[in-house]
């Protein structure tokens, strides 16, 4: 990390968690920052349901939930980007504080439930983008909606155009009882009418499904049945988690989802589990933790093709995103694999 990178991160952290995830965006928005670009190799591309990643390193969702900064974000070094929450309607969320960060435990603990600016707004951004990496939305549900299976559908057909992915994000902890479409019944409903309307769509994109990391294995093996029947492209394992074992820091009893260096082993385990339940019939993306290339790594030997972040960020900054993708092609040489795609699912064994 340089210099200016530490004080930046050192005056970010003396601020409100919230304000300095605002003043991060608004200083990448500014473009002074120094970037740089997508780094990709013939070892570190890979194809995830049908798209072409340079590396398979992600930004997941949450950091850019109104995809303010598209641009910018595409030169950081991530292979792939991942914006929203976004709902039909704009929502301002629970109240602040809603953003903690626990420092000792490298993890952050959020309660936003899904404030955005709303499909409408952040469709005409994401159409005005300039063609780059590959970017999805993350798609969720208002809070005080009737029908939220309904929401998703309405924020696929009104986005879905200018996306190359979107995620079914049935995994968020924050909004009361979106959980409960993960069950079997809710979630066969609910993925039938996505699929449907991705079928409907001019250019037809790949849907992924957002899991969270508390399931149960019945509930696992449910969710891995539902997402093949139902021809779902990919899933992402996995979202925050409500459990807070091992935790020092002062702010450990928020309420809300935790993500960081606490959820790496947790959402790991369910990510090898999925993948001996799907046995390669469905990619997988592993998401929880990861802050360094061997937990980068670790995901992809796990079962994962593809590996997305958001919490190490706040602490090691944005160099880490090429420190990892440099990282990973010398642990993937080191091992003697060619590509990506010749190391995922060597090392499940060892997280089941
Ligand atoms: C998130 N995450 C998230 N996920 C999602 O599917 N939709 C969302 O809107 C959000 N919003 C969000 C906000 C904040 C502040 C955080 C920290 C996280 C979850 C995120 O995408 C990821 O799944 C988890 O954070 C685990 O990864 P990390 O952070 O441990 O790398």
């Amino acid at each position: 990390m340089s210099v200016i990178e530490k004080l930046g991160l050192a005056v970010l952290h003396k601020c409100d968690p919230e304000r300095a995830h605002g003043l991060s965006l608004t200083a990448l928005q500014t473009g002074l920052m120094p970037l740089p670009g997508v780094y990709g190799s013939p070892r570190l591309a890979t194809r995830l349901a049908g798209l072409d990643l340079p590396n398979p390193l992600g930004l997941a969702a949450g950091y850019d939930k109104n995809a303010v900064a598209l641009a910018p974000l595409a030169r950081v070094g991530f292979g792939f980007v991942e914006v929203g929450a976004a709902t039909p309607r704009p929502q301002p969320g629970n109240p602040r504080p809603r953003l903690f960060r626990l420092t000792e435990d490298a993890a952050v603990i959020n309660r936003f439930g899904f404030n955005n600016d709303g499909m409408q707004a952040i469709a005409t951004r994401l159409a005005a983008r300039a063609p780059g990496p590959i970017v999805g939305l993350n798609l969720g549900a208002n809070k005080d909606s009737s029908d939220r299976a309904a929401d998703f559908v309405r924020v696929l057909e009104h986005c879905g155009p200018h996306v190359d992915f979107a995620t079914v994000n049935v995994s968020s902890p924050n909004t009361e009882k979106l959980r409960d479409l993960q069950g079997k019944a809710a979630l066969s409903a609910l993925l039938a009418g996505v699929m449907q309307t991705r079928a409907a769509l001019a250019r037809p994109i790949p849907i992924f499904l957002k899991i969270a990391p508390d399931l149960n294995a019945d509930e696992l093996a449910e969710i891995a049945e539902v997402a093949i029947s139902s021809g779902l492209d990919a899933v992402i394992a996995t979202n925050t988690t409500l459990s807070r074992d091992g935790l020092r820091s002062a702010h450990k009893s928020e309420t809300g989802g935790l993500s960081g260096a606490p959820l790496f082993e947790k959402s790991t385990r369910v990510l090898a589990q999925l993948s001996k339940l799907t046995e390669g019939k469905l990619p997988l993306i592993g998401v929880g933790g990861v802050g360094s290339a061997e937990q980068a790594y670790a995901k992809i030997r796990a079962g994962a093709s593809a590996v997305q972040l958001y919490s190490a960020m706040v602490y090691q900054g944005l160099s880490l995103v090429p420190r990892i993708v440099h990282g990973l092609e010398d642990l993937l040489a080191r091992d003697g694999f060619n590509t990506v795609a010749d190391a995922v699912g060597t090392g499940r064994e060892d997280w089941l």
